[in-house]
């Protein structure tokens, strides 16, 4: 039986873990919006892959491999994010399905203090 949401829990850079519920096809950017969350989020360039203010963290390197491989475009613009890690994404670019149940996404600046699962700086 297929579902229609999934559960999606962001975590601020204060820790706090903000659970949320996402349509399937909806982006991670768009869910953060909707749920007026207070993230660096603010996808300035509205999901066309023309920023990286939309930079999340995927906490769990289990969720991070079942996402679909970053497209080149995708990745010269994490090479220009602040904080990049080994799991970071562009929140603009997942999109909620239902194996993705459950993910875990931190914004950049929690990663300091928090241990991150899979948390490797990525050096420049
Ligand atoms: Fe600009 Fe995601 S919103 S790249």
């Amino acid at each position: 039986e297929e579902k229609e949401t999934i559960s999606v829990t962001f975590v601020s850079k204060d820790g706090e873990e903000i659970p949320i519920r996402v349509p399937i096809g909806m982006s991670m950017l768009a869910a953060a919006h909707e749920n007026d969350i207070e993230l660096e989020v603010s996808g300035a360039c509205e999901g066309s892959l023309a920023c990286s203010t939309c930079h999340v963290i995927v906490m769990d390197m289990e969720y991070y491999n079942k996402l679909e491989d970053p497209t080149d475009e995708e990745n010269d613009m994490l090479d220009l994010a602040f904080g990049l890690t080994e799991t970071s994404r562009l929140g603009c670019q997942i999109v909620a399905s239902p194996e993705l149940d459950g993910i875990r996404l931190a914004i950049p600046a929690a990663t300091r203090n928090f241990a991150v699962d899979g948390y490797v700086p990525k050096p420049h």
